[in-house]
């Protein structure tokens, strides 16, 4: 006896036709994972240190991707909501990197692993150094900087782990992999020479 419900998501209803359509093996395994270390730590670096193996496993081979889940704006990057969980709120994003392009200094306020499934990107990580006490106001420290190829993945999270910036520094077209913690619709950027910061709304290109 078929499943009459899951017939009629799969045929009838196009828009999660598409969107179980999109999620492929290899990332409902990544999905179903991600799902297990969120279920069995409450400790954010062990859920971290399990996502980046899982992430590690995503793109051991370039996932490949629906062309509508690698769009581009008309400039910048892009970002391709694959997934967000609804009982554990996680998000799994594609993001297309044109060349040369890059994300302003930003924060997340949510764990994040990074895996890069095509080309290359480089993180620049940095520290706040002021304690928080001038609204608008953020004195950063520049950190480290990770150049990452195809199957390598970074993370942040926060407090400490989460101010970065990410680049193509390549002129091909980069794609990768993100894991939230959660859905983000409003980061902090951050104006190094300035020493300020303020809010920014993020939307997704599909
Ligand atoms: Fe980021």
């Amino acid at each position: 006896m078929p499943n009459i419900f899951a017939l009629y998501v799969k045929v009838w209803h196009p828009l999660v036709a598409n969107r179980v359509s999109s999620l492929d093996e290899k990332l409902s395994e990544h999905v179903e994972r991600v799902k297990d270390a969120l279920e069995e730590n409450s400790d954010i670096e062990k859920i971290v240190e399990q996502v980046i193996d899982s992430t590690n496993s995503l793109i051991r081979e370039p996932l490949v991707l629906a062309p509508e889940s690698l769009k581009t704006p008309v400039r910048g990057y892009g970002r391709n909501l694959l997934y967000h969980d609804p009982d554990y709120d996680f998000v799994v994003v594609a993001m297309v990197w044109p060349p040369l392009e890059k994300t302003s200094v930003h924060d997340h306020g949510t764990w994040g692993v990074v895996g890069v499934n095509e080309g290359q990107l480089n993180v620049t990580n940095y520290s706040r150094e002021d304690d928080g006490a001038f609204p608008g106001i953020a004195i950063l420290n520049e950190l480290d900087t990770i150049s990452a190829g195809e199957g390598m993945a970074t993370h942040v999270f926060p407090p400490e782990e989460d101010i970065h910036k990410v680049w193509n520094s390549t002129t091909d077209i980069s794609v990768s992999i993100h894991t939230y913690g959660k859905p983000i619709y409003v980061c902090n950027t951050f104006d190094l020479e300035e020493g300020t910061f303020e809010e920014m709304k993020v939307s997704y290109t599909s």
